[in-house]
């Protein structure tokens, strides 16, 4: 069965069971800067899991495109991706364990005959947060889950939450039995040895975490997630997703092309290729920041095994023509916009060339050097002078460093790239004090220490935390911003702490100047959107903080000294109020 027949099965059989099919939700996230990008389906239905009514109704499907890179050096095995597509149903506060239990069992074996032998399932096993589910798997055993085929787990393996808090529950998942000998007597869905592999996951969302702990939700909710990549690979008894006519015609095409044989980076350039182009199409651009820079990761990974595999990169332009005609029918967004798509690699790729031809020539002399010195290891001053001087991506010298046997320590760039970026920042701040006239030393620091504190307060309290308002006098900084309840101490310590040691680690303060809608799409957090012209200046801390702001601000954290809360009280309704000192 192909992905398409697939994902049309999944969708027409939820819409024969009362559900909406609604569509795909853009891979970059619409107003919410607190993710890159759509990792799951619930994503962008979390306020209708807390309650809100949504305007399809109580029973939605869809398939929804997704970006998950925590795992992106991991490409290139026979199985991470870093997009995939997630066929997804919900009840929103409407149907629970038991009928989503059997409509996911009639899916599997009915719908794509999967024989029932085949599927195994885990339920969550019970803590003191949540009873063990029982329920689930009574509803196994009536769909007709074999006895010896339901295993329980706690929350590393049965639980699901996006990020650290949020609407979650228990998760019931289904493992297929690839047929592939037990790798011990003790081998179960949980071990990762390849016989058992997840197929979907239905998480019973009926609770809600946050930082003190659970709480029920108004409303019992089904999320469920099922990887089309995966479930294509597993029916057409292929080994990798790369096997199948996902990715085969393009898999192909390199393996043509090519003048040196690696199965891994034809792995990776198609892997990345194709989340580039998924990701583009939905708005994406390259750039230095947040979510430009991870498509410029990918980009750059992509041309660089290009590269490895001697691949004229003047092919490139017909990869992607490929590539969108093999997955146009999946997306046909690809097909509207091939134009950009091209454009936007091509421009990429050539910037990207002129850069490594100038790095990698130093390094090979470097290495060979070293070499000759009888020396195995790179020190993190020539990782940081290939960078510096030639603009060298840290991580092609390390990929290049394991390819050639030679170590390289990586914290030692690490130190050097911060001290870089403050001595730039100093430079910066000289010039820049001329017009601090009317703005002091003391209400500058506020000013940045207004940053790091909403940055805290979302870290400890939650993402619906943002600023409502803000006052500044040299004697103290005023703050207020959305929370419903009062900051319990504990709150209020860490909050402190976290500001605290964001001061001590030195962070350098950057100022930047962007079209609005870029710095939209990198989630810079703003009070006033629709206040700010089409240029607008963006304060960056780090990775801690990027906000739409006029300044000034101070060029590291370390300026700041100790930040105190002096008080923390209501301000308006859903809105509170922190006093607070830096001393
Ligand atoms: N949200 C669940 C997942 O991503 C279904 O696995």
């Amino acid at each position: 069965m192909k992905a398409i027949e697939i994902r049309n099965k999944y969708l027409n059989f939820f819409k024969a069971h009362g559900h909406t099919i609604i569509p795909s939700a853009p891979l970059i996230p619409e107003n919410d800067p607190s993710v890159l990008f759509t990792t799951a389906g619930m994503q962008p239905l979390v306020p209708y899991l807390l309650g809100e009514s949504h305007p399809a109704g109580k029973r939605l499907t869809d398939y929804q495109k997704c970006v998950r890179t925590n795992d992106i050096d991991e490409v290139g095995d026979n199985r991470h991706l870093t997009y995939f597509e997630m066929l997804g149903n919900w009840s929103l506060g409407d149907y629970f364990k038991e009928e989503s239990i059997q409509m996911s069992f009639d899916f599997l074996t009915k719908e794509l005959g999967i024989p029932v032998e085949k599927l195994s399932v885990t339920v969550f096993a019970g803590d003191k947060d949540c009873p063990k589910d029982e329920v689930a798997a009574s509803c196994w055993k009536k769909a007709g889950i074999q006895d010896g085929h339901i295993y329980y787990y706690g929350k590393e393996d049965n639980w699901w939450i996006a990020g650290e808090t949020g609407p979650c529950g228990p998760d019931t998942e289904m493992f297929y039995d690839t047929g592939k000998p037990a790798c011990s007597p003790n081998c179960q869905p949980s071990c990762d040895c390849g016989k058992y592999v997840e197929i979907w996951n239905n998480v019973f969302m009926e609770y809600y975490k946050d930082e003190t702990g659970y709480t029920k939700l108004k409303q019992q909710n089904v999320d469920t997630g099922l990887g089309l990549e995966r479930m294509t690979m597993l029916l057409q008894g292929k080994e990798t997703p790369f096997d199948t006519e996902l990715f085969k015609p393009v898999m192909d095409k390199l393996a043509e092309l090519q003048k040196v044989d690696k199965i891994e980076s034809r792995r990776i350039i198609a892997e990345h290729l194709r989340s580039s182009m998924m990701i583009i199409a939905d708005g994406g651009r390259p750039s230095n920041l947040d979510r430009g820079y991870v498509l410029r990761r990918l980009i750059r990974r992509m041309i660089r095994h290009m590269n490895k595999l001697q691949i004229d990169l003047n092919e490139l332009s017909t990869i992607i023509d490929l590539n969108v005609d093999n997955l146009k029918e999946l997306y046909p967004e690809l097909d509207q916009n091939r134009v950009t798509i091209q454009s936007v690699l091509i421009e990429e790729k050539d910037k990207f060339v002129k850069t490594l031809a100038n790095g990698e020539k130093e390094f090979n002399k470097e290495v060979t050097k070293l070499k000759q010195q009888g020396k195995n290891s790179i020190d993190g001053k020539m990782v940081f002078r290939l960078y510096d001087t030639y603009g060298f991506p840290p991580e092609v010298t390390k990929d290049l460093a394991e390819e050639s046997g030679m170590e390289i320590s990586m914290e030692e760039f690490d130190r050097l790239f911060k001290e870089h970026q403050e001595k730039s920042r100093a430079g910066a701040t000289q010039k820049f004090k001329g017009g601090l006239a009317s703005t002091g030393e003391i209400e500058t620091k506020y000013h940045t220490a207004t940053h790091l504190l909403n940055a805290a307060l979302k870290q400890v309290l939650g993402a619906h935390v943002h600023q409502r308002g803000s006052n500044i006098t040299i004697d103290r900084m005023r703050f207020d911003f959305s929370h419903p309840s009062k900051m319990t101490d504990e709150e209020k310590k860490q909050t402190e702490d976290l500001v605290n040691k964001w001061i001590q680690e030195a962070i350098p303060v950057e100022k930047l100047e962007m079209k609005k809608e870029d710095a939209i799409a990198q989630g810079a957090e703003a009070m006033f959107i629709e206040k700010y012209g089409d240029m607008v200046t963006v304060y960056k801390i780090g990775d801690i903080s990027l906000e739409l702001c006029g300044g000034p601000h101070v060029s590291n954290t370390k300026e700041l000294g100790h930040f105190k809360i002096k008080k923390e009280e209501a301000s308006s309704s859903g809105v509170r109020r922190i006093k607070a000192i830096l001393e």
